[in-house]
């Protein structure tokens, strides 16, 4: 009973929409990894301190299988085949993660600038042409990462609009479960067409690179390639999106911070290390369970038991920047922990600091008297989401 009162619940209440829940620091202070109690009702693991969610992320006695998510109640479906990166442990991880990322290279991430600059801008001159105030989500946050991750894939130009109308109803979140499956089938067969497409008539993208693979064990099969598509379709759509979304507001409300910027564009690159660390939009952390028992940052934690990393609540600790609580786009850029630690850190994020540099130097340059047509606290905050952000971004100029 006594042990009861003293797990701590947690915190999920913003008071100001920009920074971590209230409460959340107080934990880290007090205990760096302790139980918790989840929105859920379920108590698992926490890990908030800097150094000790480094230390769980690199801890191989720790799985990405998890039987179900500590935030909800429902069961994990499961997974089929060999599955996504993203849950998958060693060795199908280490063998699947190493054939993706010899061509997820800088060279090809970095090739893809150009064609990045051409889709933010097509955005950008259509926003102009808008009538005011314009839903800046809508407008520039849900569609410039879809047509991005259009490009890298080598999406035919005939093909696009299907495609993106294909993508777009998968991450719509006002959909009942059953469309959200149907969207996914219809993302599935799209996918797997775009493959025997690049099959037949390889062009200078990621599929089709992916497809001539050398392969001598026979992994990359049809099934690979659509989960491995699949996967980097909805780790990279919905993130970005939500980067581009909450950036903005964020730099629109600290107007000190964006004239900064807009006096040295050489600062574009710490602001957005700063956004990401700043952001955190994976809210809820990474979850995972542990294998065996563990001896792991002074506490005990018993196989089976689940343990959620929170990155948001580590990259407010004083161990890793000073003055954390500070939104300070000139400070150095930190080892933040946004795009995760440890063998699942992002494998998109130099594509994803490639596209939000060039988002918002050019929409700033763009259009230098950007302003929020309605206060910061009345929008529209994604509170509910595995990732934070604005369901909707209204702006003038
Ligand atoms: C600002 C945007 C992004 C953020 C904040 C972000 C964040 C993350 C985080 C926190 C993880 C680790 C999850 C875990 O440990 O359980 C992750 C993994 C991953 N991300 Fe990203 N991501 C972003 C953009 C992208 C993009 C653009 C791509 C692809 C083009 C991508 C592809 C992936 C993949 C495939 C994984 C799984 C890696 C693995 O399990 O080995 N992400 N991302």
């Amino acid at each position: 009973m006594t042990e009861a009162v003293q797990v701590p619940r947690l915190p999920t209440e913003r008071k100001c929409p920009f920074a971590p829940p209230e409460g959340l620091a107080e934990i880290r202070e007090q205990s760096p990894v302790t139980k918790a109690v989840f929105e859920s009702g379920n108590e698992a693991w926490l890990f908030t301190g800097y150094n000790e969610m480094r230390e769980l992320m690199r801890d191989a006695r720790f799985s990405v299988k998890v039987p179900r998510s500590v935030h909800t109640q429902e069961e994990e479906p499961p997974k089929p085949g060999r599955g996504s990166l993203l849950w998958q442990d060693a060795p199908e991880h280490t063998a699947d993660r190493r054939l993706l990322a010899k061509e997820f290279t800088v060279r090809r991430m970095q090739a893809l600038t150009p064609r990045i600059q051409r889709i933010v801008d097509q955005h950008l001159d259509a926003i102009a042409e808008m009538e005011q105030p314009v839903d800046l989500v809508k407008a520039f946050a849900t569609p410039v990462p879809s047509m991005v991750i259009s490009s890298l894939f080598g999406v035919p130009e005939d093909q696009l609009e299907s495609f993106q109308d294909a993508a777009a109803e998968m991450m719509r979140v006002d959909i009942d479960p059953e469309a959200t499956r149907a969207a996914g089938e219809r993302i599935t067969m799209s996918l797997y067409m775009l493959i025997q497409a690049k099959k037949a008539d390889p062009g200078d993208d990621l599929l089709s690179a992916l497809i001539a693979l050398e392969d001598p064990e026979g992994v990359v099969d049809d099934i690979f390639l659509v989960t491995a598509a699949a996967t980097l379709l909805i780790a990279a759509h919905d993130t970005t999106a939500c980067m581009i979304g909450l950036g903005a507001a964020l730099l629109l409300d600290r107007p000190d911070q964006l004239d900064l910027l807009k006096a040295d564009w050489s600062l574009i690159g710490n602001t957005v290390e700063e956004l990401l660390r700043y952001l955190t939009i994976g809210q809820r952390g990474a979850e995972r369970v542990a294998l065996e028992d563990v001896d792991i940052a002074g506490v005990h934690i018993k196989a089976g038991d689940q343990v959620v990393a929170h990155g948001l609540a580590a990259n407010f600790d004083p161990e890793l920047v000073e003055n954390p609580d500070q939104f300070d786009i000139t400070r150095r850029p930190s080892a933040h922990l946004a795009f995760g630690f440890g063998v699942h850190q992002c494998i998109g994020q130099q594509l994803a600091r490639i596209e939000l540099q060039i988002v918002f130097k050019s929409l700033f340059e763009r259009f230098p008297t950007l302003k929020l047509a309605k206060p910061a606290e009345d929008l529209p905050f994604r509170h509910e989401m595995v990732f934070y952000g604005v369901h909707e971004l209204p702006v003038s100029w």
